[in-house]
């Protein structure tokens, strides 16, 4: 067991390839799980060199699990390494993946890297990782690569952005929305270049209520908007018709401003 996961990498014996940020990535958020009784799955076994590292890393309590579409990587599995065959992209095969092996601790994806690949598995993943667990997606960039995605507007980081607006939609409107229910089990979402991070812990994407400490109140007032309102301090402001003009304009100024950042 070591934590120093590129050195494990360099010494493994089977044929690997990762992007050399993932390494700091990974130790920063899979630290956590070292020398621990877990279960980490891999999808996209290829030549089964990714596996041992995870193996060696994660030490002897963890179960490893690897999934691909091809039969042949049936032949990595070794002591504490399963290998699972199937595609990533069926709902039937998580729901029966997940009938067999239970809820898990960690899934990365390192296989199709196409939008409906991407997709189905994060819908068919979330709800089956354990609290404090991650769903890992590397290879994000593939969203702007045409032969990866069936449309361009469907891609995995539009499908992210989805996630987003309902996570911060207001309140508690998203557990009713989210026919997923994905607000209910994602605390936080890390995007990294070319890897994207979900943090799944049911209990604290659910703590939105606002706390006072009940400590001494100076009633100072909360000029939140006041730059909203400035303008209206000309002599000029005092006119209903010219504030309502003045106020349609710097909106009008705002987002033009705003489309140019956004383009
Ligand atoms: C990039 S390679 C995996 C590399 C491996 N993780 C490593 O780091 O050495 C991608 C693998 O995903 C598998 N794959 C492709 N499409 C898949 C799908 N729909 N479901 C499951 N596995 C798939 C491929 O057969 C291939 O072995």
């Amino acid at each position: 067991m070591s934590n120093d996961l590129k050195k494990i990498f360099r010494e493994i014996e089977n044929l690997s390839l990762k992007s050399d940020n993932y390494f700091e990535i990974y130790e920063k958020h899979l630290k956590k799980f070292v020398g621990k009784e877990i279960i980490f799955v891999e999808i996209g076994v290829l030549n089964g060199g990714s596996l041992q590292m995870w193996k060696k890393f994660f030490g002897k309590k963890a179960r490893i699990i690897g999934i691909d579409i091809n039969p042949e990587c049936k032949k990595f599995e070794d002591d504490q390494i399963e290998i699972f065959i199937g595609d990533q992209s069926s709902k039937i095969f998580w729901k029966n993946f997940f009938e067999q092996v239970s809820n898990v601790d960690v899934i990365l994806d390192d296989g199709a890297h196409t939008n409906i690949s991407q997709i189905n598995t994060t819908l068919s993943c979330i709800n089956n990782i354990n609290n404090d667990g991650l769903l890992i997606i590397e290879d994000t960039h593939t969203s702007y690569i045409n032969k990866y995605n069936t449309s361009k507007k469907y891609t995995f980081i539009n499908f992210t952005k989805k996630i987003i607006d309902k996570l911060y939609k207001s309140g508690n409107s998203i557990y009713k929305n989210d026919k997923f229910n994905l607000g209910k089990r994602i605390f936080s979402i890390n995007f990294y270049q070319s890897c994207v991070i979900f943090n799944i812990n049911e209990n604290k994407s659910t703590q939105n209520n606002t706390v006072y400490n009940n400590k001494l109140d100076h009633e100072i007032k909360d000029m939140t908007f006041q730059h909203f309102l400035n303008h209206e301090k000309s002599f000029l402001g005092n006119i209903k018709l010219i504030k309502n003009f003045i106020r349609i304009f710097k909106k009008y100024k705002t987002n033009r401003y705003l489309k140019k950042i956004f383009n």
